[in-house]
């Protein structure tokens, strides 16, 4: 799959999160010296920035066995187990959107987090009576949207806390410029800037635009990404100057229009532009409030001057 081929199998090739890789390369390194199991890791941000690409990353830099897995796919204490018993000496296990992993799960989770150890409970009543079964070491690594969706104990077992920022320009112009060489289309460096910059601080989407950029290179030119094809394909998907897509804008608009610019709480907003109100707080919200769109008070999410500037829309007199 080309998605794959795109991803950085070393923390060398991995590009941004400076702060992240730097401790992570010391820790894994220590974890090796010591032929010890690395601390439970909890990867934290918003979605995109590459929490699965860095838990490969891990485990293929520690040389152990990873598998991967989500809180919604763990249904019952019983397939967690499973997994457990299943992990090989110092192997990684990866839960995605590890908040939505249901109690009795979590449960199971934290023996095996701080003791390499599993309790099960056999027989039912008066006779029952629990064993604890040992596990190999292992490393747990967590990944979620927002760190504050964690139960406290939960949170407090993992060892090592990253918390993944939205990416400088510059990192995600050099991430575009590394996919454009692997997929072998030719791109000018202005483009790739202006792919880097429209890409909401996102790998993930500054990826998808490049290859719907070269899909419209192949098709309406020669097939090099110039910069002007750039500027055109991204037009055309409606993608403005500063990455802001139509979900974005909606949310903006609908702010500005149907609550005079705010504050609105997210429920409200989240009815009125039909979008999920977690999809708002964790894929939408974090871009506008970095660029200063938005702002959050008590009573509400608020648009700000900066945004009424962007989209060319006066303020009311009224309004503030
Ligand atoms: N592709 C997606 N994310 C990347 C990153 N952080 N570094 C390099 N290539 C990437």
């Amino acid at each position: 799959e080309i998605e794959n081929t795109l991803r950085p199998r070393t923390l060398n090739e991995y590009i941004g999160q400076d702060k992240v890789k730097e401790k992570l390369q010391i820790f894994i390194d220590a974890a090796k010296m010591r032929n010890e199991s690395l601390d439970h890791v909890l990867l934290y941000g918003p979605p995109g920035l590459g929490k699965t690409t860095l838990s490969n990353i891990i485990a293929n830099e520690l040389g152990v066995n990873i598998r991967i897995t989500s809180g919604p796919a763990i249904e019952r204490p019983g397939d967690l187990a499973a997994i457990l018993t299943n992990l090989g000496e110092n192997d990684v296990l990866f839960i995605d959107e590890i908040h939505r992993l249901n109690r009795s799960v979590e449960e199971i989770l934290y023996p095996a987090m701080e003791d390499y150890a599993l309790d099960i409970i056999i027989g039912k009543g008066p006779s029952a009576r629990s064993i604890r079964l040992d596990l190999s070491k292992f490393t747990l690594i967590g990944a979620t949207t927002r760190a504050g969706l964690l139960t406290s104990p939960l949170r407090d077992r993992f060892g090592v806390i990253c918390k993944l920022d939205l990416y400088r320009n510059e990192d995600l112009n050099k991430i575009v410029y590394r996919s454009a060489a692997i997929l072998g289309t030719e791109i000018e460096d202005r483009a790739a800037e202006e792919i880097g910059k429209r890409a909401r601080g996102t790998p993930r989407i500054a990826n998808r635009l490049l290859k719907r950029v070269r899909d419209f290179a192949q098709v309406k030119g020669n097939g090099k990404i110039s910069f002007d094809i750039a500027v055109n394909a991204l037009d055309l998907l409606e993608v403005d100057d500063l990455g802001l897509d139509m979900v974005d804008r909606n949310i903006l608009l609908t702010i500005i229009e149907k609550f005079d610019g705010g504050p609105v709480g997210l429920d409200t907003l989240a009815a009125a532009t039909g979008e999920e109100r977690n999809t708002i707080e964790d894929v939408y919200e974090p871009f506008l409030l970095q660029l200063g769109f938005i702002q959050r008070t008590p009573k509400g999410r608020i648009v700000t001057k900066l945004a009424y500037e962007h989209l060319s829309i006066k303020e009311k007199d009224a309004m503030r």
